[in-house]
């Protein structure tokens, strides 16, 4: 088999799977520190999800008002549900300030305030004084923030020499008989040519798996590629039930309108044209964190007063906010709901519905990148080789529900800490230890039989499969019964996928088997992910079980790490919740009932 893939080898100090926000500031990071460092990425740096992000990036700045890092830190161990471990939620808003300075210094074009400084916007659960007020927290680039940082960091990534293998699909990791992660192989999409990786650490940033369903704000791109190579290294994932609707999707396109939107002063309305979230938030109201928010809308909608012929989303309203604000601090959103809705937003509400936004779940990693060893037992232990960042990790700060604006604060700062421990761990040239003869054999035969599998199922109806169950089954709203049906169905997907198949035979531009290799990914990522949803027996953050509709400390204040086997059993294990801090400065948070 190995002789009809001819192989090219590259050694790298540090190799990074994905060119998003994550994948791009550890690039940069690690080529500014000498080593010599790749960054795979199937589509061009710049069309890598993060150029979506609208609203911003959360920072404890005080630019617009009295804040505190303490005080973020406070509403994400809250907005989490106490599901986020605290060491790792301290690190991340005490970085936050420094991460958003250097972003700042490096060309990122924030908007700005009178004074001249970073102009920051008020999001969904990020409050002054412990929960007392309503803290202006998000930086922001007008309502298209992801795609100033995502610009700036390739900037800077070339500026640095970092090299760039651009439309290069990667296939899986390359671990030895140890279990050390020795490097990655990958396919140039363009000649078609196998390529082994060699690196003393592969960084796995290759962001979500919203497409494992049917509507989602996610791009077409986020396929869950590096969790899907995770599980099929026989490691575990982490806290995978746990899925963010984001609550302002565009109806019927899923286009994603920024909660920035409510951030300026918008807010959401039923057919009654009452503005609900009075009723489910008393103080936050429409700017409650997103879980609540998106359970609120479908309450609304359930019980008969969603808008529209068939009263089926809800109004988001920003008419009364005025072209001059619009124009200046949301022109994006404007243009989308022009686009998406056809709607013009100085005049009339943009019709919108909870949309698949966010994965909280992902590889479990400590707060230096470095992938987990559950096997192990011992908590500090790690995966030798392998660290993930961004949406694909878990580190975990967003524990069972994610604020805005957290997102690109969690891809910057962890990005950024894993750039310092590979300068910190690797010398710049070191050598590469040998690998056993024959060591991508049973990747290269696993690539070979997809390439040529020649069932009776098309990759594009068993997606369409899984998009529907995982949209109908795994919803906003959760029963035990539901989810057992849904993974009943799921399985009979995972099934046919042992049928599928590729028509296209050729190397080059193989469209048909990248969808393919990005479905068995998604697969696998929907398979532990519903299973999860079944087996947490109670109601936490986005994890919203009917039949359980309390939070239960007792039984579940746990992680959850699901591996998955060749025939599809999901196994289960956990791991506790770091209720412990890094410094002194902060005291643990214990768990309390959250309301807004
Ligand atoms: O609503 C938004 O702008 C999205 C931000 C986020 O998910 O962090």
């Amino acid at each position: 088999m190995p002789a009809a893939y001819p192989i090219t080898e590259h050694k790298y100090d540090v190799v990074v799977v994905g060119a998003g926000g994550a994948g791009l500031r550890a690039t940069f990071g690690m080529a500014e520190a000498g080593l010599a460092t790749a960054c795979l990425t199937k589509v061009f740096p710049t069309r890598s999800h993060t150029v979506a992000a609208q609203g911003g990036m959360s920072a404890a700045l005080g630019n617009m008002g009295p804040d505190d890092w303490r005080w973020h830190m406070y509403d994400t161990i809250k907005g989490s549900d106490w599901l986020g471990d605290q060491d790792a939620i301290e690190y991340m808003c005490r970085e936050a300030i420094p991460a958003v300075i250097e972003l700042e210094h490096y060309g990122v074009p924030f908007s700005r305030t009178e004074a001249g400084k970073i102009y920051q916007r008020p999001f969904g659960g990020m409050t002054t004084n412990f929960g007392e007020g309503i803290a202006q927290r998000t930086c922001a680039a007008a309502d298209r923030t992801g795609h100033a940082i995502l610009h700036t960091l390739y900037q800077q990534s070339l500026k640095h020499k970092a090299e760039f293998l651009i439309e290069y699909f990667a296939i899986d990791l390359v671990m030895d008989a140890e279990g050390v992660c020795r490097g990655v192989l990958a396919w140039d999409l363009a000649d078609g040519s196998l390529h082994l990786f060699r690196a003393h650490q592969v960084v796995l940033a290759t962001g979500g798996y919203g497409r494992s369903y049917f509507s989602c704000t996610s791009a077409h791109t986020c396929t869950g590629d590096g969790n899907g190579m995770v599980l099929r290294a026989g490691l575990p994932l982490q806290d995978m039930e746990f899925t963010q609707f984001h609550p302002t999707g565009i109806y019927g396109a899923g286009c994603l309108i920024t909660e920035g939107v409510r951030g300026e002063g918008g807010y959401l309305t039923n057919s009654k044209g009452e503005r609900f979230m009075e009723r489910y938030a008393p103080n936050a109201k429409d700017l409650a964190s997103r879980d609540v928010v998106s359970r609120s809308m479908t309450i609304e909608i359930r019980e008969g007063r969603g808008v529209g012929a068939d009263a089926d989303h809800i109004h988001l309203h920003l008419e009364h906010l005025g072209a001059d604000v619009i124009n200046s601090r949301l022109p994006g959103i404007a243009e989308s709901a022009e686009i998406f809705a056809g709607v013009d937003v100085t005049r009339e509400p943009i019709p919108v519905l909870p949309t698949v936004h966010y994965n909280m779940g992902g590889i479990p990693t400590n707060i230096h990148g470095e992938v987990v060893n559950i096997k192990d037992g011992n908590p500090d232990s790690v995966i030798p080789g392998l660290m993930s960042i961004g949406e694909a990790a878990c580190v975990s700060v967003h524990g069972a529900n994610r604020l805005g604006s957290n997102s690109l604060l969690d891809l910057v700062v962890f990005g950024r800490a894993a750039a310092k421990r590979c300068a910190a761990t690797i010398k710049p040239g070191m050598n590469h230890a040998p690998l056993a003869k024959g060591a991508v054999d049973g990747l290269l035969s696993h690539f070979d039989a997809l390439r040529h599998a020649n069932g009776s199922e098309s990759t594009a109806k068993l997606r369409l499969d899984m998009q529907r169950t995982m949209q109908n089954y795994a919803a906003v709203f959760r029963t035990g019964d539901v989810l057992e049906e849904g993974i009943v169905k799921l399985k009979e997907t995972f099934e046919g996928f042992k049928h599928v198949k590729v028509s296209d035979r050729s190397m080059k531009w193989n469209t048909d088997l990248v969808e393919t290799l990005e479905l068995e990914n998604l697969l696998g990522c929907a398979m532990v992910s519903i299973a999860a949803a079944a087996n947490r027996k109670e109601s936490r953050g986005a994890h919203a079980r009917e039949d359980y509709p309390e939070r239960d400390d007792e039984n579940w204040h746990k992680h959850t790490l699901t591996s998955l086997t060749d025939t599809g059993e999901v196994v289960f294990d956990y791991r506790p919740v770091h209720m412990y801090t890094l410094t002194d400065e902060v005291d643990v948070v214990p768990p309390k009932k959250r309301t807004y």
